[in-house]
């Protein structure tokens, strides 16, 4: 919002709810997606890693950003948020996101409700930084996202002692809404990735294990992909993508080996749950047969990924092809 509008209710408001209260007099309903944290597990740069891209950050290159762990939220009025993803920077994450602060309440938050596209550690674990919620958190997750928070991770049971948790079992290709964020429709789809170390699952991916995330906004008629975990193409999810207005997806690594052959890993981009962006089969192959007109930017971006460098002759392939890459703040408006 601009101060061009200031009259006694509206300073009134300012001073008891700073940035949200001001949005609601100024800003037009349509969707917008914040993007909390752009990177893969382990951020950018990893703590514990060495590796160029990350001692570059460190060094403050000015062609490196540095990045949280993935996470966006969605709103269709500016004011209460759906939080997709509750990664292990939530807290830096809310601290750098006004519409997610305490503005109506003594304890209050913009996280209208909470949805998980997998039961990772860097999707999963900000939940324990939210445990002071003083209502019943909603939480929106498929069955076996639940069942491996339970069980090998139980993240839930732990939360449970601090925050009665709102569940909403999400079901697959079934359209649903999420109370308190009227104007949005949203549709889960089942993606072929990988399933955390602690699932029964891993390496035996089962449809619900990882989602992608249709949001449609009512008054726009516009819709959002978002998939930050996807491994392989399916004909649902690329019948998503052709129909989505902006697709949102991962971006986690560059080559298939890219982790093995800086020494990082033995595993490749794909055995973990992660289409590459290069090569046959890869992800900018995908984006290049969208329909003209679709948005088209990566997420959950691993630090070994050499589209972080603004400077590379990499990023300069993704511009080439019409693919923006996300970062910690950007607004994406549909
Ligand atoms: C993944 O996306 O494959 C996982 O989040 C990796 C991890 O965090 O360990
Ligand atoms: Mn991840
Ligand atoms: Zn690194």
């Amino acid at each position: 919002g601009r101060p061009f509008f200031l009259n006694f209710q509206s300073l009134t408001f300012r001073q008891i709810c700073p940035p949200r209260s001001t949005r609601f007099f100024f800003e037009v309903a349509l969707v917008k997606i914040h993007v909390l944290g752009s990177a893969a597990g382990g951020g950018f740069p990893q703590w514990n890693c060495n590796c160029p891209q990350c001692a570059a950050v460190r060094g403050g290159s000015p062609n490196h950003l540095p990045r949280t762990q993935s996470s966006i939220a969605v709103s269709a009025n500016a004011q209460d948020w759906l939080l997709v993803n509750a990664s292990p920077d939530v807290l830096q994450q809310i601290k750098s996101f006004p519409g997610l602060q305490p503005a109506r309440a003594l304890r209050d938050t913009g996280i209208g409700a909470v949805m998980l596209m997998d039961a990772q550690i860097d999707h999963t674990t900000g939940l324990l930084m939210l445990r002071e919620h003083r209502q019943k958190l909603p939480l929106y997750c498929h069955p076996l996202v639940r069942e491996d928070l339970s069980t090998g991770n139980p993240l839930f049971k732990v939360l449970s002692h601090y925050c009665d948790i709102d569940w909403h079992d999400v079901q697959l290709q079934t359209a649903f809404q999420v109370p308190g964020l009227s104007g949005l429709h949203f549709q889960a789809l089942p993606l072929i990735s990988n399933a955390p170390p602690y699932s029964p699952h891993r390496d035996k991916p089962q449809p619900g294990d990882n989602v992608g995330l249709s949001v449609k906004d009512e008054a726009s008629g516009k819709t959002l992909f978002y998939a930050p975990g996807l491994g392989q193409m399916e004909p649902h999810v690329w019948q998503a993508m052709q129909q989505a207005d902006c697709v949102l997806v991962d971006g986690t690594l560059w080559t298939d080996d890219e982790m093995i052959a800086l020494g990082a890993s033995k595993k490749t981009s794909r055995s973990m749950g992660h289409m590459p962006q290069s090569g046959p089969d890869g992800m900018i192959e995908w984006l290049d047969k969208l329909p003209a007109g679709v948005r088209k930017i990566l997420i959950h971006i691993n630090n070994t990924n050499p589209i972080l460098d603004a400077s590379s002759p990499q990023r300069q392939t993704l511009a080439q092809h019409g693919i923006e890459v996300a970062f910690d703040g950007m607004e994406i408006t549909l």
